[in-house]
């Protein structure tokens, strides 16, 4: 264990393009959203003055009603599909006009605590900037992504979730139309083998969704009204929770008192809004079709994500963890993204099936919170075991353990090291 450390140090300085690290070489030539939340945690391990850098160049795309863009175009790169010209959006540094899961205030306070543990100099005011913005952020979500104060926040585009072609969204993104008015020049399919990456008909929904809100001017109300997608979904709600409670940390840490509030009444409202999607006959948690006003009970990993924010009761977690086992059994390493053997189940084709590194992390924490160390152990080691057989992957087939799609990953590299350090308890 652990000896691949100067492997992962190399592929994070080999991705540094000056303070932003892209998530890989070419596939991914820009700052992504939460690849960089991850990759900030990543690097508090061992250098907190490049984390903090890590998270102060993605607020550079921050929009002034607070969303944080899931692309932060610094530099142009022709490697790329759909780059600045199809998202036509008018911030002064291009971005996407789309989010990405707010792991931002997680990866805040990582690299906070560290900061305060080192006694970095600076530290106290640069967390404060950075807090003024995940603060600014979660507002956004809450005002643009849930109008009807629900506590369950809501995805506009499949790639807001990270998790772009899960099956989660297969009956969703049927009621979105084929057509567009950008050409789908895709570029992807150049870098690594089509068969792991989505199908075309996914890109053509993906682009008619960007056309659709290039037209609404990316306003929210707009695009609110307009959408043919539109899904309240678990895992970035309960990533939004965990975050909104490491926010509210901060807020006290720093004598904020009526921000802690604020946070503290978000995190309120969604702690009983997640509960209320727990499923007994489906042992996890289901997202609904805002559109439809139906259940998505695609069996993904979004199902368990909620463990993350919640402090849920004996026979949840029990229930849980077994239909985790379940779908683990047998495979080399866990925890696949799709339920095994389900007719959507593709183990090597993006998030169809395969594991992701920093999913494993997330539903670590969500079992460790939730008195589950002997699960979250073995999820842990058997993530260690697959990057250092494979090496920095993007993701890995769980049957196999092959290493699948973009190589050299940064997020992967900060999994190994956040996975990996000493000081975790
Ligand atoms: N993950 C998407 C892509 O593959 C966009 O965020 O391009």
């Amino acid at each position: 264990m652990t000896k691949h450390f100067d492997e992962a140090y190399r592929i994070l300085a080999a991705n540094d393009r000056g303070g932003y690290t892209v998530p890989t070489d070419r596939l991914y030539p820009f700052q992504w959203n939460w690849d960089s939340a991850f990759v900030a945690m990543g690097f508090a391990t061992f250098d907190i003055d490049r984390a903090y850098r890590e998270l102060e160049r993605l607020t550079e795309g921050q929009w002034a009603d607070g969303m944080i863009p899931h692309i932060v175009f610094h530099q142009p790169s022709d490697t790329y599909f759909p780059g600045p010209d199809v998202w036509r959006t008018s911030h002064t540094i291009p971005t996407s006009g789309i989010t990405q899961p707010p792991v931002f205030g997680m990866a805040l306070r990582a690299v906070h605590e560290a900061a305060e543990k080192a006694g970095t100099e600076n530290a106290k005011a640069r967390t404060l900037a950075l807090f003024q913005a995940g603060l600014k952020w979660h507002r956004w979500w809450y005002k643009a992504r849930d109008p009807d104060g629900t506590g369950l926040v809501a995805l506009l585009h499949p790639w807001e979730s990270g998790s772009d072609n899960s099956p989660a969204w297969d009956i969703a993104l049927a009621g979105v139309p084929t057509t567009t008015d950008t050409a789908v020049v895709r570029k992807d399919t150049g870098h690594v083998d089509a068969a792991m990456r989505p199908r075309d008909e996914d890109y053509r929904r993906f682009i008619h969704l960007v056309d659709t809100y290039a037209v609404c001017g990316w306003d929210p109300v707009k695009q609110w009204e307009k959408t043919p997608f539109k899904v309240a979904e678990v895992q970035t709600t309960g990533i939004l929770l965990k975050a909104g409670e490491d926010l509210e940390h901060i807020a006290k840490s720093l004598g904020l008192e009526a921000e802690a509030q604020e946070l503290a009444n978000y995190n309120d409202l969604t702690h009983k809004a997640l509960l209320a999607q727990w499923r007994p006959e489906l042992s996890r948690f289901v997202s609904r079709d805002l559109i439809s006003g139906e259940d998505i009970e695609a069996p993904t990993q979004a199902g368990f994500i909620p463990l993350l924010g919640l402090d849920l009761g004996g026979g949840m977690v029990a229930a849980a963890v077994a239909e985790m086992k379940l779908w683990s059994n047998g495979m080399k390493v866990a925890f696949p993204t799709t339920k095994p053997f389900v007719e959507s189940w593709e183990p090597k084709r993006y998030w169809r099936g395969p594991s992701w590194a920093i999913i494993n992390w997330l539903l670590i924490d969500g079992l460790n919170r939730n008195g589950q160390p002997d699960m979250a152990e073995a999820l842990r080691v058997s993530t260690i075991d697959a990057i250092e057989a494979e090496g920095f992957a993007e993701y890995f087939d769980p049957t196999t353990g092959e290493g699948c799609g973009g190589l050299g990953f940064s997020w992967t590299a900060a999994a190994y090291l956040w996975l990996s350090r000493k000081e975790r308890t």
